[in-house]
């Protein structure tokens, strides 16, 4: 069928045309905004997930959620920043939503306030003051300059909440990819929140990252958990999973035959990218207006290949040749998460003497650990490909420590 018709969205953060199974963190989403509006007190959430399934997407419809009620977004997707570049793409972000809230000509009172903490925050990155040059304001002594990211930023987050809600305003940050903090950092916001919490401010952070991320933020912050509640989503259901297919293609009179939903599902294990992929290889290989069992079949195959050769490739390309051998030995183990003690058995060495290549996978973001003393893929099915791609494991004749 015309693929310029094709309606699927097998894209990075791509809002699919039906966005299926996430009602509840949609809902949870509206009713935190609304909540924090009116005074009252609600825990925000931190989403986490795999690879592809979805978080960058329901951030999106966090945003419009939040702009369809008024309240000013700052978006970020986090990377490995140092604290100057964390504290000066903040302060960007704040700047703008100063900006936002009211133009620079009215700026009195808490706005005035907070634009003078604001330039006090960026003072020790930003000594020229080029990021604050048209502010307009001398910074406010005492304020967000102690160089400790944790306080500073504090200051700056509870002088903005207070200068959004004089001007009956909200304020949400939208952080993706949050496990790219480092601790210091996810310190820094949780305190901040913590504090603008206390003073019930219209101002709230939702972020999405992988799931190690429940972890982290225990650690970083034992009342973290008191702040934040951590959805995980993940896969599917099967239904929700047919419906992602089927919708976006009745909307153009196409229909699935059941047997090709049946391998559509069976291969894709409901994750949303696979789906993705999928929906779209079908359309194209299909003369329509049925995608039959045989259309399947050919999309399934397709789907592979350009996983292979891209999605996966990627991922594997980034290990060195002892990575590659740990991963493939926990893809000998199965796709649940493993214990180190069993990986390192298997290339017959001791846990220890893995340590560091599994603490280089995590930090590559390819393992996380679900709990301690175990890893698990961050990529949906890559123990399938490593089977499939490395059919024998081998241990590769390195001497570790
Ligand atoms: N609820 C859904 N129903 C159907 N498809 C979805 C859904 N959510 C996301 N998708 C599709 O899944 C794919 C991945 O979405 P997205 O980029 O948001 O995932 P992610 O979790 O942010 O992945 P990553 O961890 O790699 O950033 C996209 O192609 C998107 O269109
Ligand atoms: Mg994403």
């Amino acid at each position: 069928m015309d693929p310029r018709k094709n309606p699927y969205t097998p894209n990075a953060g791509a809002r699919p045309p039906v966005l299926v199974g996430r009602q509840d963190e949609l809902d949870a989403f509206e009713i935190l905004l609304d909540r924090l509006r009116a005074g009252r007190s609600e825990q925000s959430m931190i989403i986490t997930g795999l690879r592809g399934v979805g978080k960058t997407v329901l951030l999106s419809e966090f945003r419009a959620s939040a702009i369809d009620r008024n309240w000013l977004v700052i978006e970020v997707e986090i990377a490995k920043h140092d604290n100057e570049q964390f504290r000066n793409i903040l302060a960007r972000e704040v700047r703008k939503t100063l900006f936002a809230i009211a133009p620079r000509t009215k700026w009195v009172g808490n706005l005035k306030r907070a634009a003078r903490v604001l330039k006090s925050f960026t003072v020790t990155v930003d000594p020229q003051g080029t990021l604050t040059a048209n502010l307009g304001v001398e910074p406010l002594e005492g304020e967000a300059d102690s160089g400790a990211l944790d306080a500073d930023l504090t200051d700056v987050l509870v002088a903005l909440g207070e200068a959004a809600a004089q001007h009956n305003q909200g304020v949400v940050l939208l952080l993706d990819e949050i496990q790219f903090l480092t601790r210091l950092q996810l310190e820094a916001l949780i305190a901040a929140i913590h504090k603008t919490v206390q003073r019930q401010l219209p101002i709230t952070l939702t972020a999405a990252g992988l799931p190690q991320l429940a972890e982290l933020a225990g650690e970083a912050k034992s009342y973290a958990e008191r702040l934040f509640r951590f959805p995980a989503i993940g896969k599917l259901s099967d239904s929700d999973a047919r419906q992602a297919l089927i919708e976006p293609a009745y909307a153009s009179g196409v229909r699935f035959s059941d047997a090709a939903l049946n391998t559509a599902t069976d291969f894709t294990d409901g994750y949303p990218y696979f789906l993705q992929e999928f929906g779209q290889a079908s359309w194209n290989l299909s003369e329509g207006p049925e995608i039959n069992a045989a259309d399947a079949r050919m999309a399934k195959t397709e789907v592979e290949e350009k996983l292979d050769s891209g999605f996966f490739k990627v991922r594997h390309d980034r290990t060195t040749e002892l990575e590659l051998a740990y991963l493939r030995a926990m893809a000998e183990l199965g796709p649940e998460p493993h214990l180190a003690g069993a990986v390192a058995e298997l290339l017959g060495r001791t846990s220890r003497q893995c340590g560091p290549i599994r603490s280089k996978l995590i930090e590559k973001g390819l393992l996380y650990t679900p709990e301690h003393g175990l890893a698990a893929f961050t990529v949906p099915q890559f123990d399938r490909y490593l089977i499939r791609t490395i059919p024998a494991l081998t241990v590769p004749d390195v001497r570790l420590r």
